[in-house]
């Protein structure tokens, strides 16, 4: 089968299509015949050599995808049969023409969307779900601040807090992004290249600062993340965008502020918890994607590359000018 590849860490440059065996599925496990996988930061840091995959993990990039089964391992328990269409969470492996994954991995294509846009909901969703219910415990009435909120992530979460009664407030490097965040349900926005968001997070909540903070910038945005936390807050980091480096008085400022520094990454999790955290997923969420239903969840996707642009895709990615998810078509053939 194909697969994207590269010999050495670099560019995007180095990626390739190459030919490589078919994964033969594992007992509890399903083959995924591919038809589209989005692409994630995960990618790109895997792909430069400094995100490496979990033990066990496919060394292929793509955490997500979407296709039909094409073939069901021995001792499978649950309702996958060849030629249903299903989206997976991946720890590696998407971005080919097949995968194999755990069954507890699956879930159903939402009603009235496409593969393409399902490929875009499983790694970026599911994340958001964690990061706001399961370390978060967002609570209606929260104002939850989430930075990058015209990313993949950002725009999941943007749609998960204000699903749960909460108000989602975002940051973006663009008034463009900004106002598309906000019809997506952001209460509003604020361009950290303009002003200071911490202030203006402030300012918008008369002092009170935000009760959670979705934080994949770390470094660069410490101090401000402080100093517009809630009193009890819980400041979540879950990526470092902004580097990785804390220059003064963070835990002064974090215990003055009873606040709680929790970090959180989904990749490295084991595989029992990944398939509780796809079923409650599946139960408490997935509903909300039916596109017949009034205001339904939907995914974002701004780019759609067919697999053998991949390099192109990294590249737009690096650029920051997504808004929302790039999708990497695979069926249609490279
Ligand atoms: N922990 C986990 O389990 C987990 C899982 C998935 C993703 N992640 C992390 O979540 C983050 C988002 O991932 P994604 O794939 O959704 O990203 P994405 O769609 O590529 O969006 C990232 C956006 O972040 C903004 N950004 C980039 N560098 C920045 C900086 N230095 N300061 C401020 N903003 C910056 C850019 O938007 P602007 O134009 O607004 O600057 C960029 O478009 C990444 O850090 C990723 O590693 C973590």
């Amino acid at each position: 089968m194909l697969a994207v590849y590269f010999d050495q860490p670099g560019g995007p440059e180095n990626l390739y299509l190459k030919d490589v065996a078919k994964p033969v599925p594992g007992p509890g496990e399903v083959l995924l015949r591919v038809a589209a996988s989005a692409l994630n930061r995960a990618d790109v840091l895997q792909r430069r050599g400094q995100y490496s995959p979990p033990a066990g993990a496919s060394s292929i990039l793509g955490l997500e995808a979407s296709g039909h089964v094409a073939e069901v391992g021995p001792g499978c328990q649950g309702p996958w049969r060849e030629g249903l269409p299903a989206m997976a969470l991946l720890a590696g492996g998407g971005q080919a023409e097949y995968v194999a994954v755990p069954e507890g991995h699956l879930m159903p294509v939402p009603h009235g969307l496409t593969l393409t846009q399902a490929a875009a909901i499983p790694e970026a969703w599911l994340t958001a779900f964690q990061l706001l219910h399961v370390v978060g415990r967002v609570k209606a009435g929260d104002t939850v601040l989430i930075h990058a909120g015209s990313s993949g992530v950002g725009t999941a979460a943007v749609q998960l807090a204000r699903q749960a009664g909460a108000v989602p407030l975002v940051t973006a490097g663009s008034q463009d992004k900004i106002a598309a965040v906000e019809k997506l349900g952001a209460t509003a926005g604020f361009n950290y290249r303009e002003g200071d968001f911490s202030v203006a997070t402030l300012e918008f909540t008369q002092g009170a600062g935000a009760n959670i903070i979705l934080d994949c910038i770390g470094g660069s945005y410490w101090e401000k993340n402080v100093a517009c936390l809630a009193p009890d807050g819980r400041w979540v980091l879950y990526g470092l965008l902004g580097g990785a480096e804390v220059h003064g008085e963070l835990l002064s400022k974090l215990l003055a502020k009873r606040g709680s520094l929790l970090t959180s990454l989904l990749r490295s999790r084991d595989k029992k918890y990944k398939a509780e955290l796809v079923a409650a997923f599946t139960r408490q969420i997935l509903p909300y994607f039916d596109q017949t239903k009034p205001r339904a969840l939907r995914p974002v996707v701004d780019t759609v590359y067919p697999l053998r642009q991949v390099a192109d895709a990294h590249a737009y990615m690096e650029q920051n000018k997504n808004l929302g998810k790039i999708v990497l078509e695979v069926a249609s053939g490279p």
